[in-house]
C-alpha cells in the first residue's frame, strides 16, 4: 500500500512512539490536520505521548500532568483549555468549554444561541485529581489541590483544595484539612 506521508507519521506516531520527543512529534505533525492531531491524542497508548500530542493540537498542558485515554476537549481547537501541572485526569473525560447546537435548527434561534451556546475557558490549577468520566461545563475554573469524584457533573467554579461530587457536583470535603493534619 502507498501511504502519504501524514499517514507514516500517524503510524509511525503510533507504533513507534518510543523515545519520540515533543520535538519529534512537531515535526511529526507539521503538515498535519489538526483533527487528526487531536485523534491521535485522544487514542494514543502512551501517557507522555498523548500529553504533548494534545499540547500541539492548541490544549495547554502544564509539566509532569498525566492524561488517561479517552480526554474529550469540545474547542473547536482554539485555545479554551488550560490544564496546569501535576495534575491527574482519569479516563472518559470531557472538557466541555465550547457548546453549540451544530447543524440543528434550534441555531437559528437567537433566544436558544443567547441562552444555551455557551463558550467559556475551562482552567484546571495545579495538583487536580479528576476521577473517571468527569464532565467540565464551560467556563469552569478548578482550583489547585482539588479532587473531582468519579462521574461529577462541575458546573461551577470550584475553589482551592475541594472535594467535589455529584451531579451537579457539590463540595463534600477539604483537601485542605487532610495535608494540614497528614503527614507525607
Ligand atoms: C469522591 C472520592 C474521591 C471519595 O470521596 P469521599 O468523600 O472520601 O467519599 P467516601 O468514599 O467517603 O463516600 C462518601 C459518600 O459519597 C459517595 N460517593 C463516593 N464517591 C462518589 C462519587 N464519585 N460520586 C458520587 N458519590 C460518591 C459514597 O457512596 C458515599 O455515599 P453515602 O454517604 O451515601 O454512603 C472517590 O469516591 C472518587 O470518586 N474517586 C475517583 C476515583 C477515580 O475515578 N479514579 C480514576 C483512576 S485514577
Amino acid at each position: 500500500m502507498n501511504f502519504k506521508v501524514n499517514s507514516k507519521n500517524a503510524l509511525s506516531i503510533l507504533f513507534d512512539w518510543e523515545g519520540l520527543t515533543f520535538d519529534d512529534l512537531r515535526q511529526l505533525t507539521l503538515e498535519m490536520n489538526i483533527k487528526n492531531i487531536r485523534w491521535l491524542a485522544i487514542h494514543h497508548p502512551d501517557n507522555k505521548t498523548r500529553e504533548n500530542l494534545f499540547r500541539l493540537s492548541n490544549v495547554e498542558v502544564g509539566e509532569k500532568t498525566t492524561i488517561n485515554m479517552g480526554l474529550y476537549v469540545y474547542d473547536s481547537f482554539k485555545p479554551l483549555v488550560q490544564i496546569g501541572s501535576y495534575c491527574a485526569l482519569a479516563a472518559n473525560i470531557s472538557l466541555v468549554a465550547e457548546s453549540g447546537p451544530n447543524m440543528s435548527e434550534l441555531g437559528n434561534y437567537i433566544e436558544v444561541n443567547n441562552k444555551y451556546s455557551i463558550t467559556g475557558t475551562i482552567i484546571i490549577q495545579n495538583h487536580c485529581w479528576l476521577g473517571a468520566n468527569v464532565i467540565v461545563l464551560p467556563g469552569v475554573t478548578i482550583g489547585h489541590h482539588s479532587i473531582i469524584g468519579a462521574s461529577t457533573l462541575l458546573t461551577k467554579n470550584v475553589p482551592p483544595y475541594s472535594v467535589v461530587k455529584g451531579q451537579p457536583g457539590k463540595i463534600t470535603g477539604s483537601v485542605y484539612e487532610i495535608l494540614k493534619n497528614t503527614k507525607k
